[in-house]
């Protein structure tokens, strides 16, 4: 048996669209991208939603639009000290520096208790990350963005279908993130997607998606061959002038063809791995509880199911990478939990010394993860619990 880590479902809904946009070719940014934002924004329950090429540039973006607001190059963002890297990328990319904080054990997400009153004064906003679908402390994280006048960026790349407190996961920021790559709940093949209640803001992004260009009409009539009353209406050319440095980020029409597909069987798609989650979760805790740590569902919360995280205890008498290999080994892929990136991340590691992210650094080391995407049914799950429980065996019989 295998055990892939991601899928991609591309739909019958979705092979018509991109029928459709070959035959007319007409490929970039057009009424497949509008109709996956506009859908996109009902699902979060928000007033808009911009489509870009990734998830990393979703939140470079939404990052950028803080300009807008008066920030300064060189600005504070915090984050926490243990993601998938992008997250720090695109802090970096747009221009802020990153001010690193542990995260919890128990959520894997940023840990609000250690952010202190001078990190906060100096931080023009906050990134959340609700790491493997698992929420953020939302209810702490806006108190002290609000105490402190802090944005808050919710990078929600991997919590497609969270809730926190009944609040759909990409809603409760200044700006919500999400990544569309294909191992996430909601795909596009590569894609990104980022969610906001101010139609000022949307206007904003989309400019900054578009080199930074003037005009940001959520449809653009000229895609469709039509004349633009509005270009030449202030007596220059609206199309080519440029109002902020902006990027090249548009999502093009084959991409949201298959999003759009996936948001036609995104009830099914969230409830096949919630359900292989949960299946999951629930038997490593049984089975293996003394020597492997997984996440629970809390009543505040839903799980936006990404993956299986497990973190190795400490005292196993096995390590993470030991483990990963014998998972491999039986087809069953795998990944890390990623990286303490102030202590590990070649790129920023110089500042901050081993030892000042502890729950980072040990997660960073212990932690792996593996895929409850829809085409896993209850027979892989109990495959990989079979495969577990015979290395078990094996390292307690060494
Ligand atoms: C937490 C987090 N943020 C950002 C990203 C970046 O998304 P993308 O790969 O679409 O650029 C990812 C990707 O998986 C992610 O997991």
């Amino acid at each position: 048996m295998r055990v892939p880590f991601g899928t991609m479902t591309i739909t019958e809904s979705a092979r018509i669209r991109m029928r459709d946009s070959t035959e007319n070719a007409r490929i970039s940014c057009g009424k497949y991208v509008r109709e996956l934002e506009t859908r996109f924004a009902k699902l979060v329950g928000v007033e808009e939603a911009i489509a870009v090429s990734s998830g990393t540039d979703a939140v470079t973006l939404a990052l950028a639009s803080l300009y807008d607001k008066g920030a300064k190059r060189g600005d504070a963002v915090i984050v926490p000290a243990l993601t998938f890297p992008a997250t720090v990328h695109a802090v970096v990319h747009a221009g802020f520096q990153p001010i690193f904080v542990d995260i919890e054990r128990q959520t894997l997400c940023i840990d609000p208790e250690l952010i202190s009153d001078s990190m906060a004064r100096q931080a023009i906003a906050i990134v959340p990350v609700h790491l493997m679908g698992k929420m953020a402390p939302m209810a702490d994280i806006t108190y002290l963005a609000m105490k402190f006048g802090m944005d808050v960026i919710e990078d929600a790349a991997e919590a497609h279908g969270g809730m926190f407190l009944k609040k759909n996961a990409g809603s409760m920021g200044n700006l919500g993130c999400f990544s569309l790559y294909i191992a996430h709940i909601v795909s596009s093949g590569e894609g990104g997607m980022i969610t906001t209640h101010s139609k000022e803001v949307a206007d904003i992004l989309r400019s900054l998606r578009n080199h930074g260009q003037a005009c940001s009409c959520a449809d653009c009539i000229m895609k469709y061959g039509k004349r633009c009353e509005k270009r030449f209406a202030d007596g220059g050319d609206r199309r080519f002038e440029f109002h902020r440095i902006g990027y090249s980020s548009k999502m093009n029409e084959l991409e949201a063809a298959i999003g759009c597909g996936n948001l036609d069987v995104f009830d099914g798609t969230l409830a096949k791995r919630r359900t292989n989650m949960f299946y999951a979760t629930e038997k490593i805790r049984a089975q293996f509880g003394e020597f492997l740590w997984t996440i629970r569902e809390e009543s505040y919360e839903q799980v936006g199911p990404h993956a299986v995280p497990i973190v190795v205890k400490g005292d196993a008498p096995f390590t993470r990478f030991e483990l990963m290999r014998f998972m491999e080994e039986h087809d069953i892929e795998t990944r890390t939990m990623f990286d303490c990136i102030p202590t590990t991340h070649k790129g920023f590691v110089g500042k901050h010394r081993p030892g000042d992210f502890p729950v980072a650094e040990f997660i960073g080391r212990q932690g792996l993860h593996f895929g409850c995407h829809q085409d896993l049914n209850q027979e892989h799950m109990d495959y990989v619990i079979d495969v577990i429980a015979e290395f078990i065996n094996q390292k307690e019989g060494e």
